[in-house]
């Protein structure tokens, strides 16, 4: 084969997919910033030691890592959050919180080729840091819908899909489970949509075999769709009356005796997810949230909330992903920090767009086309090409001598609404002649006001 050929996974930008591109950027940001985030970059190349088990097993056998010639372990990141929170805990102290940042940039990881998942993709990252209470998921899960929402896309094209990993472990705990076999229930919840019954396998490998009456709960923890649900199937696990009383009045100020020690932190975490969901609703997104705690996400600093974005139909892997991680900054050895936050994608994001078709036309047209004679001609058409575009006009003309024909015809090819026509008998009375290249009408200017009327003309003032 002749030439050669980009890396698998990896993607060329011709100006239609840059254009495409652009677009999905300048949404995310938009959006970004009309909630009031801070836009951040970063290095592309990073210790290896930075993902090293902080990001989970599944990101590390991907890393693209390498030694560079200093004999230095380095690798492309394949994330944001380990660095952002690196960037945050080095100057945590003089930051005013909540730090709201944003950053748009690419990742690479070594992943099996399949449709949404490629090797480097770009990501929209946003995260709340130095809030500890609910309303950063609040404002996160806003604004991951509005990043999607920003395209034209509805409720009946996308849905966020919210779970919560710290409810899962006081949950488990309330049922009897240690620390080390809520977490293995975890990972097997986690395969549990794709490999059914088969997910538990590697528990009862390591603890036994699980009884059937904790199974039986665990699965009806799964099936959870809404927070009545979700009240319902904690209430039935909790004992004591007076959790019950409290969970109605939302009110745990008061000493309440008979709370076991396991289930009032479930019970408050209920309060949370009622927060979330009446502020959301509050906010008219009701319709854009499913409450689902099948997700558990794989990566391995999640602690609470934490949440997934998919299209409705399910042809796509997920757009977005994110959740809460209040110990990660701590755990790269700096201040104990909250820290929520998540990431879309723009592989599956277009994709998306795509199918619905609502992808915008690519392309900027010039607005003006100059048309000119000889060699003496170009001089004055130079002169007013550089002064339009200095004010801001796309302006075109042919760079070799034509015939007048051949540049009317590249005039209206080029969509321009505007010609310009330099000739030696208008440049010999001082005036061009301007064309509207929709209605073909023309008329003769001034040449000192070109720039005023062109942009009269184009700008309506
Ligand atoms: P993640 O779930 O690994 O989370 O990735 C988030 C999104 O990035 C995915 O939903 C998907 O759209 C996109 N993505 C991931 N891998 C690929 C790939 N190989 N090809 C194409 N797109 C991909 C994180 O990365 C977390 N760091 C998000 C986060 C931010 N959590 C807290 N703050």
């Amino acid at each position: 084969m002749a030439g050669f050929q980009s890396l698998p996974g990896f993607r060329d930008f011709y100006p239609e997919d840059f254009s495409r591109r652009q677009h999905i950027f300048r949404t995310w940001r938009q959006a970004a910033v009309s909630f009031g985030f801070q836009e951040y970059d970063a290095p592309v190349l990073e210790p290896l030691e930075l993902y090293k088990t902080k990001s989970g097993d599944e990101i590390e056998a991907q890393l693209f890592s390498f030694k560079d010639k200093g004999d230095r372990e380095v690798s492309l990141r394949p994330e944001m959050t380990p660095t952002v929170c690196r960037m945050v805990g080095e100057k945590a102290g003089a930051l005013k919180r909540p730090i709201k940042w944003f950053s748009i940039a690419e990742f690479y990881r070594y992943e099996r080729a399949q449709k949404g998942r490629l090797r480097a993709f770009h990501q929209f990252n946003a995260d709340i840091f130095g809030e500890a209470g609910p309303e950063a998921e609040i404002e996160l899960i806003a604004l991951l819908i509005q990043c999607l929402a920003g395209f034209g896309l509805t409720k009946d094209d996308f849905y966020v899909r919210l779970s919560d990993r710290d409810l899962w472990f006081f949950y488990l705990e309330a049922l009897g489970f240690t620390d080390a076999q809520a977490r293995s229930v975890l990972t097997a919840i986690d395969r549990y949509e794709k490999a059914g019954d088969d997910a538990f396998k590697v528990y009862t490998e390591a603890h036994g075999a699980m009884s059937a009456d904790k199974k039986e709960k665990i699965l009806a923890f799964l099936q959870v769709k809404s927070v009545d649900a979700l009240e319902r199937t904690i209430t039935q696990t909790i004992p004591g009356e007076t959790v019950k009383e409290s969970l109605k009045a939302g009110d745990f100020s008061a000493q309440v005796a008979d709370v076991t020690a396991k289930a009032l932190p479930l019970a408050m975490r209920l309060l949370d997810w009622k927060k979330v969901l009446a502020r959301l609703e509050a906010m008219g997104l009701k319709d854009f949230v499913q409450v689902d705690l099948s997700v558990v996400r794989g990566l391995a600093y999640y602690t609470g909330f934490v949440f997934e974005a998919f299209d409705r139909k399910g042809d796509l892997r997920a757009l977005a992903g994110g959740g809460r991680y209040n110990d990660l900054i701590k755990k790269l050895g700096y201040a104990d920090l909250p820290a929520v936050g998540f990431a879309i994608g723009d592989v599956t994001t277009s994709l998306l767009i795509e199918q619905r078709g609502l992808a915008p036309a690519h392309g900027t047209a010039p607005q003006v086309y100059v048309v000119m004679g000889g060699e003496a001609e170009r001089k004055a058409a130079f002169a007013d090409i550089q002064a339009l575009r200095a004010a801001g006009f796309r302006v075109e003309y042919p760079f070799k001598d034509l015939a007048f024909g051949k540049q009317f015809k590249a005039a209206s090819e080029s969509g321009a609404k505007i010609a310009l026509i330099y000739g030696g008998d208008e440049l010999a009375k001082g005036v061009v002649k301007l064309r509207d290249l929709a209605d073909r009408a023309e008329r003769e200017i001034p040449r000192g006001r070109v720039v005023a009327l062109v942009r009269e003309l184009l700008t309506g003032h």
